[in-house]
């Protein structure tokens, strides 16, 4: 195989695939300490998804009134119905404070208060005083463009420090020896169609979520979990992909992103009756109630028949009481948005808004120092030797059954930077790698050209929507045994049509219809584990509300769940500890109790 695709090899101490948010923090970090850094990406680094996330990054800085990490990290637990790891939980809120002001230094355009220090808004799920006193505004904005102001600083700052990037390079697959350690990765050059061997003493994967197994979602078109795929075809686990995170406001009909944020600067939701419904479900928080609780709470509503619009199958999100000067400042680009996405003048008209796929709590089980673990009957945390992940395509696991809003891009900065610090620890800068083995692009190119080669008779584009239609509709906000049974049966349908497919266009040199083809292969991984893994937990926690099983069931599921896929997409299930325990005695445990806001 490898003598039909020729191979150009590479060697570093460290090879990052991707690079958003976190893949540019770890990039940069790295290139910081002078290890030899390569960060591959399929799209341009500024054009990575995190450039779309819009309401801002939690940390307590207490910029507004009073604020504590260890009041974040309680908020973090509830938020993730006791599913979080609560060492990583702990990291993460802690070392938020400086990673933040970390990012401020390095030129991050944050807004400012009249003082001038760093904004910050409320979002859903934070508090303050261990939940018992008023709403934190914890959440520091770029107006409503965060991602955007920190994929900027941050591909900045790594270009400062001679980071080198390999842009438009496809990741493949990962290179595994005998003994289950990972030696680099096989990429192709989208633009010159040459295969590329990464060897490195580290790979991190930054590879993000895998929203685009829906049909309809906040997320890139290019977010399709290749590094979750990568590691379920190596014979490693995935951890908690039964929990799909909805966002409560995605455009209606378009499903982009409508940020929580414009309900932190006081925005709100009516069903037909113009009645602020989230005071009846939520009472204290309200509609900055967790996204899970919204999600839910709108679901019910339409169900109920109190949906707005002609077909009423949609709830409105109010914003025309805010000060016109507020809109402008804070959240110039949904106003841009609603008036493209949904012609609406965010001034005088609610914007008709829909629970959206728009986060996978679930991916790749790491530890708080981003180690991929493959966790073992004898040796439940056994660390996979040379390979990291971070972000969104980690399940580290900080959020648990359900993300607060606003910990997501804290994620991206405080593991990309801790993910830095660990191979600084770990790897003895420029020395050699180890030889790669005869085998080692076996996996990769065999894939790739059978793929290439595919002569069915169905498009990729028509076997994604069969996929996509069926995680929508059978994978939804509320599931049943019933419906994912049925869900089950189609999504393997679908799995086993893959042989099926047909390439159009064999060449090597920007061939779209294959990148998408090698996308939807990635995705089926991960709709079918997902499916199974909702399938089989039969509780509700979080974001996986079942119907059949109304309660959280503590005794029985306050586990992490694994799964691993076969080539004929049959699926184990196995289960994994939450870690209850905190890591320093700087805090306490929390102890799981009802959640409710
Ligand atoms: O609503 C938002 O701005 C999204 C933020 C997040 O997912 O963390």
């Amino acid at each position: 195989m490898a003598s039909a695709y020729p191979i150009t090899d590479h060697n570093y101490d460290v090879v990052v695939v991707g690079a958003g948010g976190a893949g540019l923090r770890a990039t940069l970090g790295l290139a910081e300490q002078g290890l030899t850094t390569a960060c591959i990406t399929k799209v341009f680094p500024t054009r990575s998804h995190t450039v779309a996330a819009q309401g801002g990054v939690s940390a307590a800085l207490g910029n507004m009134e009073e604020d504590d990490w260890r009041w974040h990290m309680y908020d973090t637990v509830k938020g993730s119905d006791w599913l979080g790891d609560q060492d990583a939980i702990e990291y993460m809120c802690k070392e938020a404070i400086p990673a933040i002001l970390e990012l401020e230094h390095y030129g991050l355009p944050f807004s400012r208060t009249a003082e001038g220090k760093i904004y910050q808004r409320a979002f859903g799920g934070m508090t303050t005083r261990f939940g018992e006193g008023p709403a934190a505004r914890r959440t520091c904005a770029a107006a409503d463009r965060t991602g955007h102001a920190m994929l900027h600083t941050l591909y900045q700052q790594s270009l400062r420090h001679q980071a080198e990037f390999y842009v438009e390079y496809f990741a493949l697959d990962l290179i595994m020896d005998d003994e289950g350690a990972c030696r680099g990765v096989i990429a192709w050059n989208l633009d010159d169609g040459s295969i590329h061997r990464f060897n490195a003493h580290m790979v991190i994967l930054a590879t993000g979520g895998y929203g685009r197994a829906y049909f309809s979602c906040t997320s890139a078109h290019t977010c399709t979990g290749d590094g979750n795929a990568m590691v379920l075809r190596a014979g490693l686990p995935l951890q908690d992909m039964e929990f799909i995170q909805f966002h409560p406001t995605g455009i209606y009909g378009a499903g982009c992103l409508i940020t929580e944020g414009v309900r932190g600067e006081g925005g709100y939701l009516t069903n037909a009756q113009g009645e602020r419904f989230m005071e009846r479900y939520a009472p204290s928080a309200k509609d900055l109630a967790s996204r899970d609780v919204v999600s839910r709470s709108m679901t019910i509503e339409i169900r109920e028949g109190r949906g707005v619009g002609q077909s009423k199958d949609h709830i409105h999100l109010h914003l025309e009481h805010l000060e016109p000067a507020v809109i402008h400042e804070r959240l110039p680009g949904i106003a841009e948005t609603a008036k493209v996405f949904a012609g609406v003048d965010v001034t005088r008209e609610p914007i008709p808004v829909l629970p959206t796929v728009h986060y996978n709590m679930g991916g790749i089980p790491t530890n708080y120092r981003c180690e991929v673990l493959n966790p073992s009957k004898d040796d439940t945390d056994r660390v996979v030797p040379g390979l990291m992940a971070i972000g969104e395509a980690a399940c580290v696991s900080v959020h648990g059954a359900n993300r607060l809003g606003s910990n997501s891009l804290l994620d991206l900065v405080v593991f990309g930077r801790a993910a830095a610090i660990r191979c600084g620890e770990v790897i003895e800068k420029n020395t050699k790698q180890k030889e790669p083995g005869a085998g080692s692009a076996d996996l990769a190119l065999g894939r790739l050209d059978r793929i290439r080669n595919a002569a069915g008779t169905l498009r990729s584009a028509d076997l994604r929507l069969e996929m996509q239609r069926t995680m929508q509709s059978y994978c939804a906000v509320f599931r049943t045994g019933e419906t994912l049974d049925e869900g089950s049966t189609l999504i393997h349908q679908a799995w086993d049509k893959r042989p099926d497919m047909v390439i159009s266009d064999r060449s090597l040199i920007w061939n779209s219809d294959l990148v998408e083809a090698i996308e939807l292969d990635n995705l089926m991984y991960q709709a079918v584990t997902t499916m199974e893994s909702a399938r089989h937990r039969t509780e509700s926690r979080g974001a996986h509300a079942r119907e059949d099983f109304t309660e959280r069931d503590d005794q029985t599921w306050l586990k992490h769940s694994l799964c691993w896929i076969d080539e004929a997409g049959q699926v184990t299930m196995g289960d994994r500890p939450v870690h209850l325990t905190t890591l320093t005695n700087d805090v306490q445990p929390i102890a799981p109790k009802a959640r409710v806001y």
